[in-house]
């Protein structure tokens, strides 16, 4: 049976593992060799799966421009439940990408009825916090954005009611400005090659938004002119919904190529460059010569009482201008894989592995692999208390946030709303 995923459910408990084998997630370690240095969110096992990465992972290799967008739904303030993302993005601009961020406000506003005003005041937040960890690059709100609402249109004329309810179980009773979120996301996702050049995109998300990702990569297809395949005795350019003049366009720029009804064969040749010199051609053309876009799925952080982490649930994480007080309190109250006696933790060792405070340190306060593994083994043996460990990573997470500030209230002209 398929696992149903539903990007606007409150439940994240996802056996992501066996969902990559339901829906064609491959992986993460099957490209990351392609990579010149591997980021720690992968070595960590924290990003685990993707689509079509390696394009990515290419791009990075060889210096070739490719896009990295993400959003973010403005329906509460940022926190660490947001932070994995963020650091995906800065760590593929730093890579060469080109840095898109989008603030979701009409998603915000269609799904969750928050107002305008404060769609723009957490909006702004996301921005800062980007921007205080090293973003580079284009942001915008959905709502202000009039290229892509126009994309979004042209989007809107390949996707029907009865997709809309097979992907995401939407009824008749489901209003129309809940589609319109949707096919705004699509063209999201598409933006970065409309106001940039086309290339390769990556969007990292956590798997409820996979949903969001299959339709765009079909919908990136259903908007190409061409496909080109590789046949092995030649490359087929088929044409799709080209115009006639561009089928030949396509026939006279690959001498010793045949033209037939729908299609032309080229003979030999790389079939990425007859791709580039096909996507140039549908542009000249008017089409849109989208790359497909890829995805990385991340792991959810646990939340801090050791059930999923949310806005919604204020003891599970803490916002980053929480007063130190708040903070203090939740570190030390955080569920830990600590045993029932202090007695037994010694002798059998704490559980790193379910403990709420290990994965914080692992995904954001600890940067050192080292320092990482002597926590763990500390934690293992029975050597280190939870008290201790509170302790130790109450004092990580208060610098992380005192710092973090700083960096925010420096950066906070550079957000434009
Ligand atoms: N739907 C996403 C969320 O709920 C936000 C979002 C909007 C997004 N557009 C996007 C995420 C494009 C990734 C790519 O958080």
């Amino acid at each position: 049976m398929q696992q149903e995923i539903n990007p606007w459910s409150s439940d994240q408990s996802l056996d992501i593992e066996r969902l990559f084998g339901d829906f064609g997630i491959e992986p993460i370690s099957t490209v990351t060799d392609l990579l010149p240095s591997i980021p720690y969110f992968i070595r960590r096992g924290v990003v685990i799966g993707h689509r079509d990465y390696q394009r990515i992972a290419e791009a990075i290799r060889f210096h070739r421009p490719f896009h990295i967008l993400t959003g973010f739904m403005p329906s509460g303030h940022p926190h660490l439940g947001h932070l994995m993302v963020m650091k995906e993005v800065v760590w593929h601009v730093q890579q060469g990408g080109s840095g898109y961020i989008t603030i979701a406000d009409r998603e915000a506003h269609a799904v969750r009825e928050i107002s305008w005003k404060k769609c723009d005041e957490f909006g702004k937040e996301y921005l800062q916090c980007l921007y205080a960890l090293g973003f580079h690059g284009r942001t915008y709100f959905q709502s202000r954005n009039d290229p892509l609402k126009n994309l979004a249109f042209e989007a809107s004329t390949k996707v029907n009611f009865s997709e809309m309810q097979a992907i995401y179980g939407f009824s008749p009773e489901t209003d129309i400005a809940h589609a319109w979120s949707v096919i705004t996301q699509v063209a999201d996702i598409l933006y970065p090659q409309v106001d940039g050049i086309p290339a390769p995109t990556i969007v990292p998300v956590g798997i409820d938004q996979d949903p969001h990702i299959r339709l765009t990569r079909g919908v990136a297809h259903k908007l190409r002119m061409f496909t080109v395949e590789d046949r092995e005795s030649h490359i087929s350019v088929r044409s799709k919904e080209a115009p006639p003049e561009a089928l030949e366009e396509v026939h006279r720029a690959f001498p010793g190529s045949r033209k037939f009804e729908g299609h032309v064969d080229v003979p030999g040749g790389v079939c990425a460059d007859v791709a580039d010199m096909v996507r140039e051609i549908e542009r000249r053309h008017g089409g849109f010569g989208f790359f497909t876009p890829s995805s990385t799925y991340h792991r959810f952080i646990p939340g801090l009482q050791g059930g999923k982490m949310s806005s919604s649930i204020p003891e599970s994480t803490i916002g980053f201008f929480e007063p130190p007080e708040t903070v203090k309190k939740k570190v030390m109250a955080a569920f830990t894989g600590g045993r029932s006696t202090l007695a037994e933790q010694k002798e059998l060792g704490g559980e790193p592995g379910k403990c709420s405070l290990f994965a914080l340190n692992l995904f954001h306060m600890v940067e050192d692999d080292a320092e990482l593994g002597e926590i763990r083994s500390r934690c293992l043996s029975g050597e280190m208390s939870c008290g201790q460990c509170k302790k130790e990573t109450l004092a990580r997470v208060t610098e992380y946030l005192a710092e973090f500030r700083e960096k925010m209230d420096e950066v906070e002209h550079m957000v434009e709303v």
